[in-house]
């Protein structure tokens, strides 16, 4: 699956020379090299530091008054709260200086998996997705992540069914009141006691060589009902080269989506529509692939509603 574009990510150089050595000294070893993999759409520290001694850490780092900080320190939170048997890695630490903070957490070793068929680490994606839905979230972890489902305010059909753009696909000019309906129930539907990663895609997971397939960028972690993250990755699968009615069968087969069909298609249509809607804004600073991206994760949302509402 292509991976978007890396942005304008900040290097370790970039980093105020204190905090660049509170972290060595924190990890006990020079840092000699900081590689900044491929993927995602941020503008901040996000890289593999190779340490003198042969170990290596993965650290995010950003300005206090930077709203990342805010988010880094709540994936902290979330990675020291998951239960064991989630497939995520370990957090190393938490480092300030000069105004900044580092989230340090264990280095995964590989590529992105390859979501394309027949690659098997799709199957992998489907396995850690139903033991992750399997059994409600742990109290420490619905702390560290609040009370309100951060998927709730998701939405767009509304507003684009009171002033259609001329480019909108025939498919959603033809359905757009429906689509408006189903995504306005979503709210009510999106309260659950799931563990919710939030942001699934390739380039939020490493196939590292020991562990498989491992579910990175917690910073959107929430609760909800089982079946938003085996949703959100659907759109990805059909952007990844499977079918939309291959990808609708899994949907109506994992456990986590075939257990609430209804709240399933009111989420995808909140998602697309929230990807509708958003595609058409002007760009964000530091993030240029974002837009086109949405713009194609928003025709695979709606391939895939085009099934779910036959
Ligand atoms: N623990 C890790 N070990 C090795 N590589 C990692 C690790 N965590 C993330 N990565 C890689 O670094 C990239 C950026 O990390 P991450 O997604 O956490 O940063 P981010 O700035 O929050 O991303 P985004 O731009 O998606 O908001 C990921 O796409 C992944 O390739
Ligand atoms: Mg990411």
């Amino acid at each position: 699956m292509p991976v978007p574009p890396t942005s304008g990510r900040l290097q370790w150089n970039d980093i105020p020379a204190p905090l660049r050595a509170r972290l060595e000294d924190a990890l006990g070893a020079p840092v000699i090299d900081a590689v900044t993999p491929q993927g995602g759409f941020g503008h901040q520290l996000a890289a593999a530091l190779h340490l003198a001694d042969g170990r290596r850490v993965f650290a995010k780092a950003a300005p206090d008054n930077d709203p990342l900080t805010a988010a880094n320190l709540r994936e902290a939170a979330v990675l020291d709260t998951l239960p064991p048997d989630v497939s995520a890695p370990q957090l190393v630490g938490i480092h300030r200086a000069a105004d900044w903070t580092a989230v340090v957490i264990a280095h995964l070793d590989g590529p992105h998996p390859d979501l394309s068929p027949p690659s098997v680490d799709v199957e992998q994606v489907w396995a850690h997705l139903g033991r992750l839905t399997s059994s409600p979230a742990p109290a420490p972890y619905a702390t560290a992540v609040g009370t309100a489902p951060s998927t709730a305010p998701l939405h767009g059909w509304g507003e684009l069914l009171s002033d259609p753009p001329g480019d909108l696909a025939r498919a959603a000019r033809d359905r757009l009141p429906q689509l408006a309906e189903l995504e306005a129930a979503w709210p009510d539907l999106a309260c659950g006691d799931r563990i919710v990663h939030g942001d699934l895609r390739a380039d939020n997971m490493v196939r590292d060589r020991h562990l498989g397939v491992t579910f990175v960028d917690w910073a959107h972690a929430t609760t909800g009902p089982a079946c938003i993250d085996a949703t959100s990755l659907a759109p990805q699968l059909i952007l990844a080269g499977h079918s939309p009615a291959d990808i609708d069968r899994m949907l109506h087969e994992h456990p986590a989506t075939s257990s609430n069909p209804d709240a399933t298609t009111a989420f995808l249509a909140a998602l697309t529509g929230h990807w509708h809607r958003n595609a058409r804004r002007p760009a964000p600073p530091g993030a240029p692939g974002l837009r086109a991206y949405q713009h194609r994760a928003a025709a695979a949302g709606l391939a895939l509603l085009g099934h779910r509402l036959r």
